[in-house]
């Protein structure tokens, strides 16, 4: 059976020790949270060791937001698969379509960032959406294909089982418009039909797959009761433990 995951994308918000507060907030609610679901908060990489110091031993995992596409070396700025695994973080956000659009992050990026994470023993939450042209031009289902594809077919259904997809509509990240619950199941249910394509049907059932862009408590509850969204991946509304734990209480 596949994981219901609920998880936390911060972006660039918090200071460090703002992130310690949130992080300690969120921790003392996850007692609510059901423990069938999963609790994860991505934060920026300033942020990973102290808030590992916080989350460790709870229940709530730590990921980052992107990882190097290179292992170690000269790449002034970078930061890489083992460094974030030395912070103690279990998981790394990658594709996100804010790095999409704002800093180049190509398919091919993806494939080398996929590689090292797995390989460093991180897991991956790799994020797949069509923007508001795309989606106007009925072409969502080829980007999300597309998308989709041109990483996972690097990787074997061993590999799936460190992987979680997260579909975010561009045109529904921060901007207050969520995907209705019908549209985003029905990119849901297509994603998990082209990974049953390139892995087997049970591979494809075991994967989870999360629904992003203006979630919050008010609709968490409709998205979540669709049969192949299993979670969130959530960014504004993170920013509030009370928030963050009132989508996790939406099963
Ligand atoms: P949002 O962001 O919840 O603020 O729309 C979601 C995301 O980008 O992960």
């Amino acid at each position: 059976m596949r994981k219901h995951i609920v998880a936390g994308n911060w972006k660039m918000n918090t200071t460090v020790p703002e992130g310690v507060e949130l992080a300690k907030a969120v921790v003392a609610k996850s007692a609510e949270v059901p423990s069938d679901v999963e609790l994860i908060i991505a934060t920026p990489f300033t942020h990973l060791y102290p808030v590992n110091e916080v989350v460790k031993g709870t229940r709530v995992a730590l990921s980052a937001e992107n990882c190097a596409d290179k292992a170690k070396g000269a790449y002034t700025g970078e930061v890489s698969v083992d460094m974030l695994k030395s912070t103690g973080c279990e998981y790394t956000i990658l594709g996100h379509s804010e790095r999409r659009q704002y800093y180049g992050e190509t398919d091919e990026k993806l494939v080398e960032k996929t590689k090292l994470a797995l390989a460093a023993g991180l897991k991956v939450i790799l994020c797949v959406g069509e923007n508001l042209e795309e989606r106007e031009a009925g072409k969502h289902f080829d980007v999300c294909n597309a998308q989709t594809v041109n990483v996972l077919k690097n990787f074997s259904a061993e590999d799936m089982k460190n992987v979680v997809i997260a579909y975010e509509p561009v045109w529904a990240i921060g901007t207050g418009k969520t995907a209705t619950s019908e549209q985003a199941e029905e990119i849901h249910a297509y994603i998990r039909k082209v990974l049953a394509d390139m892995f087997g049907a049970g591979v494809a059932d075991d994967v989870t797959i999360l629904y992003g862009g203006s979630c919050k408590p008010s609709n968490a509850k409709e998205l979540f009761a669709q049969p192949d969204i299993d979670g969130g991946l959530i960014g504004g509304a993170a920013l509030k433990a009370e928030d963050f734990i009132g989508i996790a209480l939406s099963f």
